[in-house]
């Protein structure tokens, strides 16, 4: 190690407490990434690898882009802040207006929040105060999915459905919660794009209006595609049969696109990808290609009139009792507008239609592996299930550490490998990282 890389370690490792992330482990045998730029990042050893998830979906533009570094340096030398309640800047009434042109039907108003969780939770506070603001407090119950993630405030929490997140604060969940099942079926195994059996788990959420009554579910939260739990694309169908369902009984449907949002299919949204427009829709990551926290949510024109309406305070007194102190700050507004240039310079929602069936087809070519027991995916995302050696849940983080060590960094859950080129991506770079995935799954089942 070069000694300028060994400045790049801190002294101590003892003091931070990190997320989702087997601490002790990590503070023995650090991986610190230093550099990144374009399609590479870089670790303290300086070793140079290629990003194989969009650093957790957040930059598929690539990293250290200028266009969005200059756009953030000039907003915070002109206003760092003001504050979000009852006053404003400029920058994010734009920003929303050229959000809701992209959004699909008339999801036209434009709620921001801090992250993906905060969205989640905004989107189902809005819920409770539609239904409320149209005299029915009644509906108070929530569906959402196995395998579904939706981040980890209590409210996105409860709704998702991973087992061990559940599991750890069971005696805090948000009370009125159920679970559709997911929609992974064993014939799903090897299956490029969307399954064509499986729209029929779409009844469930039918089952659980008969069992609560419908009259009493405020809203269904579902992924498009469910992301964290390793790419479960949605059978051909069945979002279409949820929205039907949720329409027979007033149910809101609400997408969660903080994955699949800005473009990872294709289209903009996963909503118009596949044909189906929910009532509230919540995104993040890419919103800033990742580089300023910020999380939005678009919501129905008639929802936003139904709330702002019924509301019967003294002037000055909020319609929505529910804010973020950094809702829409202007460092964020700046990278998301700057990131909308680029998504309209650059065309890159055609690019990724362009490029999926390259990456998808690659992704597949690792079938021949003995070890890979799954593979599956949609647009510019997929899920590979490792073949486990001894017990559940430890063959992704293993496969993670040996295809770090051959130059490809993801993320893994479970038994599972989640990949998500960027968008920038050239052919080239889609085969590097099939490569060095290949190397990496090889060594792990030799090791
Ligand atoms: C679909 C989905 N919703 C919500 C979240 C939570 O986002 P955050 O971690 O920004 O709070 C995530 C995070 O991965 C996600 O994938």
């Amino acid at each position: 190690m070069s000694s300028q890389n060994k400045t790049n370690i801190p002294n101590s490792l003892n003091e931070h407490w990190m997320p989702f992330s087997d601490n002790r482990s990590f503070k023995k045998n650090p991986r610190l990434i230093v550099e990144a730029k374009g399609v590479y990042i870089t670790n303290h050893e300086g070793k140079k690898m290629i990003d194989g998830s969009s650093g957790l979906f957040c930059n598929p533009l690539g990293h250290g882009r200028r266009e969005i570094t200059e756009a953030v340096t000039k907003q915070l030398d002109k206003l760092d802040y003001c504050q979000p309640f009852n006053q404003g800047f400029g920058g994010s009434f734009e920003l929303a207006t050229r959000i809701a042109k992209k959004t699909p039907g008339d999801l036209n108003k434009i709620f921001y929040t801090i992250c993906g969780s905060t969205a989640v939770e905004t989107a189902i506070k809005i819920a409770v105060a539609y239904h409320k603001a149209k005299g029915h407090g009644h509906r108070f119950r929530f569906i959402g999915r196995e395998r579904g993630y939706h981040g980890m405030n209590i409210g996105a929490m409860t709704v998702g459905g991973m087992v061990n997140n559940v599991k750890a604060f069971a005696s805090i969940l948000m009370p009125g919660v159920q679970h559709m099942r997911h929609t992974h079926l064993p014939e799903h195994k090897f299956v490029k794009g969307q399954p064509e059996t499986g729209v029929e788990m779409a009844e469930d959420l039918e089952r659980l209006a008969t069992n609560f009554g419908g009259e009493n579910i405020a809203a269904c939260i579902v992924e498009p595609i469910a992301g964290s739990t390793g790419t479960l694309v949605p059978p051909k169908g069945y979002l279409k049969r949820l929205r039907e369902i949720c329409d027979k009984h007033g149910i809101l449907l609400i997408f969660d696109e903080v994955i699949t949002g800005w473009g990872r299919t294709g289209s903009a949204f996963g909503a118009i990808e596949y044909g189906v427009t929910p009532d509230i829709m919540t995104m993040a990551k890419a919103t800033t290609n990742g580089v300023i926290p910020m999380g939005v949510v678009a919501v129905k024109d008639e929802i936003y009139d139904t709330v702002t309406e019924a509301a019967s305070g003294p002037e000055g007194s909020p319609e929505l009792f529910h804010g973020y102190t950094y809702s829409g700050i202007p460092a964020a507004v700046a990278a998301a507008l700057a990131v909308q240039d680029i998504f309209d310079k650059e065309d890159i929602f055609k690019k990724v239609k362009e490029m999926s069936p390259y990456f998808q087809d690659g992704l597949h070519s690792l079938k021949d592996l003995d070890s890979v027991i799954g593979i599956r995916g949609y647009g510019m995302m997929g899920g590979i299930d490792i073949k486990m050696k001894d017990k559940p849940g430890k063959a992704g983080f293993q496969t993670f550490k040996h295809c770090y060590d051959a130059g490809v960094n993801f993320k893994s859950t479970g038994d599972t490998l989640i990949i998500a080129p960027q968008f920038i991506c050239e052919k080239k770079h889609i085969d590097e990282i099939i490569e060095k995935l290949r190397t990496g799954i090889s060594n792990y089942a030799k090791s």
